[in-house]
């Protein structure tokens, strides 16, 4: 019998051999991880669609930042959780809203050890649960929402954001955003366009996460899930109007949409590792049905594989702390 000619197994002899022809790893400083802040707690509140996650205290908050600095991540992602709503999201431009004052408190405890982010979007703070402003006729107005978008970008990087991360995949939201910083001077404030943001049926426990008062769906704003080519578009546009990263979303069912976009732009790639990707995951291991360490291990590192430079996941401080 004939020697295979092509031994590939030989590299993976060992877990020394194994580490030194890895292709892509994870380290802390990729990882981002997403936080809700709510006004009004005591105490920090469980998510139940989320174990592991909690609804904030702006007190715990600064611990969760402070502690994610001490472990290296590359940054945090503020959602805030206000307790009263308006049909125009007016909290989201308050300075004293429970975003604001939860960026405030982020940069505080944050120093110069990793990137502040603020999702910059209506649908926390809208009755609706919209993530822009409604028309007469109860449709989501592009245009009049982007002149909030423009506002609320401002009041965040006043907050003190270094990074802001428009989600509400209105058109124009990366261009108006940028202007309004520029002209309130803000030129160092960076942007993070949610770029491809598909409709998706796996943002499920966030709408628990931020208590969402959503009926019906965002189709006519998100991303059918059909189209891998569309979000090609919409991530040139947004690096076109000056987005500094871009974003994929959901990752794990779009690792195809993250390579693509890896491949098609050179600024920075990001994506997000979605609550129900999450809750998946930790259901699956309370059942005892999958390694719950190796699976969420290997999550991340596949969201990397497939070209990410950056990982938004609700896992990123126990990963990094696996990692030390
Ligand atoms: C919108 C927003 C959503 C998520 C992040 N930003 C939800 C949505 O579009 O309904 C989802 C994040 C997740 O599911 O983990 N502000």
């Amino acid at each position: 019998m004939a020697f295979p000619a092509h031994r590939p197994r030989r590299l993976r002899t060992s877990p020394a051999v194994r580490r030194l022809v890895a292709e892509v790893s994870v380290e802390p400083r990729h990882l981002v991880l997403p936080m809700f802040v709510a006004e009004g707690l005591s105490e920090p509140r469980p998510i139940s669609s989320m174990p592991g996650v909690v609804q904030h205290t702006r007190e715990s908050a600064k611990a969760a930042v402070a502690e994610a600095a001490a472990l290296g991540l590359g940054g945090v992602m503020l959602f805030g959780v206000p307790l009263r709503k308006d049909a125009t999201g007016s909290g989201a431009l308050d300075p004293d809203g429970i975003l604001n004052v939860a960026i405030a408190d982020a940069a505080a405890a944050a120093g110069d050890a990793l990137v502040v982010m603020s999702d910059l979007c209506l649908d926390e703070f809208t009755d609706h649960g919209h993530c822009g402003v409604l028309d007469d006729r109860g449709r989501v107005d592009n245009d009049a929402t982007l002149e909030i978008y423009g506002r609320m970008g401002v009041a965040q990087a006043e907050a003190g954001a270094h990074m802001v991360g428009p989600s509400g995949m209105m058109d124009g939201q990366v261009g108006v955003v940028r202007a309004a910083l520029d002209a309130a001077g803000h030129t160092d404030t960076s942007i993070l366009a949610y770029a491809a943001k598909y409709s998706s049926a796996f943002y499920g426990p966030f709408r628990e996460a931020v208590d969402s008062s959503l009926q019906g769906d965002r189709k006519t704003y998100q991303q059918d899930p059909a189209n891998a080519r569309e979000a090609l578009r919409e991530v040139l546009l947004d690096v076109e109007e000056g987005a500094d990263l871009v974003m994929v979303k959901p990752a794990m069912g779009y690792l195809d949409v993250v390579q693509r976009v890896r491949d098609l732009v050179d600024v920075p790639v990001a994506a997000y590792n979605i609550s129900g990707e999450y809750a998946m995951v930790e259901a699956a291991a309370e059942r005892g049905w999958i390694d719950r360490e190796r699976a969420i291990d290997e999550t991340v590192l596949s969201i990397r594989r497939a070209g990410a430079d950056v990982v938004l996941t609700y896992w990123a401080a126990e990963v990094a702390r696996r990692l030390r």
